[in-house]
C-alpha cells in the first residue's frame, strides 16, 4: 500500500515542534514541502502507512525519532565549497602556532577535511573539530569516503596527494588517507546545548544557522564567541551574516569575523 503522507495542521505543529526543540530548525508553513517530503522518506523506510502511525512510532522509538531528526536536517556540502575563508587563513595565519579548528555543523565532513587538506599544503600544524547533530553524518565524516563528484572543486595536486582512488566497486569513490583523517576527530555536538569542546582558533558554523530562527542564532553565536581565543577568527555561510544579532566581532571579509586580541 502507498503510504498516505498528507498531513494536517495538528500533525505539522507537533513534527515542527519537535525538530525545533531538537535541532533549532524552523519547520514553518513555508516548509511544509520539504517536511512532508522527510517523513514520506522514513515512512517508507519504516513500512509505516499514515502520518498519525509515524508520529505513534516516534513516539514509541527512541531510535526512530533520532532518525527523524536526522532526515530533517538539510545535510548538503562538498568540497572547497566557499573557500575564500580558508584561502583568508592560509594568507593570514603565523605558521609557528599549532591551530585548533572547530568545524561546528559539519555535516559529513568535506568542510573540515577541505580545510584540513589546504592546512597540510601548507605546512600549517593544526587539529580540528568536527562537530554535527547527525549521527549518520558523523558517521560518514568518520569513514572518510566520498563520492567523486563531491570532490570536483578539488584542486588535482591536492587530490592526488591526501586523497586515494576507489577500485573495483569503490572505483567511484575517493577516501581521504589516514594521515588526513588522524588530524579531525568527529564528534556529537548540538549547537543548541551550549557546550563546547574547547577554545579554538578558527571556527567555522558555515551554513546552519540560516534554518534557525533570531533568538536561536544568538544563543549559538554567543556561545560560539566564548568558545573562541582573544584574535579568534569565526566565519558563517556566504549567504549568511550575523545582521541582527548582537555580537563583539570585527567584520574582516563577507561572513568572516574577528574576536578583540
Ligand atoms: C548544510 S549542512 C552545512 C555543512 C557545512 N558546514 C557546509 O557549510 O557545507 C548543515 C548541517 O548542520 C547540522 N545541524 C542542524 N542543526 C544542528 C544543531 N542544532 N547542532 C549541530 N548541527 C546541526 C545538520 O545536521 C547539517 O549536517
Amino acid at each position: 500500500m502507498e503510504p498516505e503522507t498528507k498531513i494536517n495542521v495538528a500533525q505539522h505543529q507537533k513534527l515542527s515542534k519537535i525538530v525545533y526543540k531538537e535541532s533549532g530548525i524552523v519547520l514553518n508553513e513555508k516548509k511544509t514541502t520539504l517536511l512532508i517530503a522527510r517523513v514520506a522518506k522514513r515512512m517508507r523506510l519504516t513500512g509505516t502507512t499514515s502520518v498519525s502511525d509515524y508520529i505513534r512510532l516516534i513516539s514509541n522509538s527512541q531510535d526512530e525519532y533520532n532518525e527523524f531528526i536526522d532526515a530533517t536536517t538539510t545535510n548538503h556540502t562538498f568540497f572547497f565549497r566557499e573557500n575564500k575563508h580558508c584561502e583568508y587563513l592560509i594568507k593570514t595565519l603565523d605558521k609557528k602556532r599549532t591551530l585548533k579548528i572547530w568545524s561546528a555543523a559539519s555535516s559529513s565532513g568535506e568542510e573540515a577535511f577541505s580545510i584540513a587538506v589546504q592546512m597540510l599544503a601548507n605546512s600549517f600544524s593544526f587539529s580540528i573539530y568536527a562537530s554535527d547533530v547527525s549521527n549518520s553524518m558523523l558517521q560518514k565524516g568518520k569513514n572518510g569516503i566520498y563520492p567523486k563528484e563531491r570532490v570536483q572543486k578539488v584542486p588535482l595536486p591536492i587530490l592526488h596527494t591526501y586523497f586515494q582512488s576507489g577500485k573495483g566497486k569503490w572505483q567511484d569513490y575517493v577516501k581521504v588517507k589516514p594521515a588526513v583523517q588522524q588530524l579531525v576527530t568527529f564528534e556529537k555536538l548540538n549547537l543548541l546545548e551550549g557546550k563546547t569542546f574547547d577554545k579554538f582558533d578558527i571556527i567555522f558554523c558555515r551554513n546552519v544557522m540560516i534554518y534557525f530562527d533570531t533568538p536561536t542564532r544568538q544563543k549559538v553565536v554567543n556561545n560560539l564567541y566564548h568558545a573562541l581565543k582573544p584574535g579568534g577568527y569565526f566565519f558563517v555561510g556566504m549567504s549568511e551574516n550575523l545582521r541582527g544579532i548582537k555580537h563583539d566581532f570585527s567584520n574582516v571579509l563577507p561572513s568572516g569575523y574577528k574576536k578583540k586580541d
